[in-house]
């Protein structure tokens, strides 16, 4: 189980990416985290398990709390925490196999990892989690030789063969087609029930969200502002959960605009970057 308490983050450029974000996550439930462009979901993943150090709260998983460790000890809660990237993050240059095999680097010695130096054991598990993400048979080929459907896969098969204790998945589905969408989202419906592990998934596409989550949570800059089912994500959440995808300073705008009655300019310059979602470079 995840436990999240009063979670922030504030970057050095002084955006406030979270804004105390609490939340439980345990059993073999699908949470979903919807919510617009630059509201924090990949931020707040990515401080679960610290890739991006949080600023302020804790998290705990289990009775461990990650947020108080250091060094060999944070290396092995990050492995009990299986990580799904947008951008797949393969190595594309090598094949299914060996970066699937990556996955297992974090328990091998600086040296064995170094050389690659797998055991038959990881190699025949490798196998197995291979054919149960549907890639039997794709071993040998290369990363770049694949679909967006089957590099998700693998980007599957490399945080599944880790036996996490949980699955934290930021946007699995959006640089694929909808039909491949789907195939992705039943497959981590799979193994969250099978493997009895909850899975947390960022994922912008409400429909799926809808479809495939247990709970919804909705990020509104930095904060939560709905937590519920599907079923109880109406019109009226939808529009508080995105309403609040504009910075304070454009709310405060509007309402001012709207009280002094004013219309007419639609002129707008808060000076905020269209899109700053960070691509993760490739080795190439
Ligand atoms: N490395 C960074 N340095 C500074 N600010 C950042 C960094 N990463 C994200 N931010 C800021 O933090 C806020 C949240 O960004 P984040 O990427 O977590 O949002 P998101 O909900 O994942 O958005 P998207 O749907 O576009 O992926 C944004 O205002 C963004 O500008
Ligand atoms: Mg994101």
């Amino acid at each position: 189980m995840i436990r999240v308490e009063d979670l922030e983050k504030v970057y050095d450029s002084g955006d406030r990416a979270l804004d105390g974000v609490s939340m439980e996550v345990g059993g073999n439930e699908i949470v979903a985290i919807i919510g617009p462009s630059g509201a924090g979901k990949s931020t707040f993943i990515r401080c679960i398990n610290r890739l991006t150090e949080p600023t302020g709260g804790s998290v705990w998983l289990d009775e461990t709390e990650v947020t108080a460790l250091g060094g060999s000890e944070l290396k092995q809660a990050r492995r009990d925490m299986g990580l799904i990237h947008q951008e797949f993050n393969l190595i594309e240059r090598l094949t299914v196999m060996e970066n699937v095999l990556s996955g297992r680097l974090g328990y091998m010695s600086a040296w064995r990892a170094f050389r690659r130096d797998f055991d038959a054991e990881d190699i025949s598990r490798a196998r197995e989690v291979l054919d149960r993400v549907g890639l039997g048979g794709h071993e040998n080929n290369r990363a770049d030789e694949l679909s967006g459907g089957q590099r998700q896969r693998v980007g599957i098969a490399r945080a599944v063969i880790q036996r996490p204790k949980i699955l934290l998945v930021d946007e699995p589905t959006s640089a694929l087609d909808p039909e491949t969408s789907i195939e992705v989202m039943d497959l981590l419906t799979e193994i969250a029930r099978e493997d009895d592990i909850p899975v947390l998934i960022n994922i912008h596409e409400v429909d799926l969200a809808v479809e495939y989550a247990d709970r919804i949570v909705g990020l509104s800059d930095g904060r939560v502002v709905f937590e519920g089912t599907p079923e109880e994500l109406d019109e009226q959440a939808k529009d508080t959960i995105y309403r609040g995808g504009e910075s304070r300073e454009e709310r405060d705008a509007a309402a001012e605009a709207r009280d002094a009655n004013a219309g007419g300019s639609d002129d707008r310059d808060d000076g905020l970057p269209e899109d700053v979602t960070q691509r993760t470079a490739r080795e190439g």
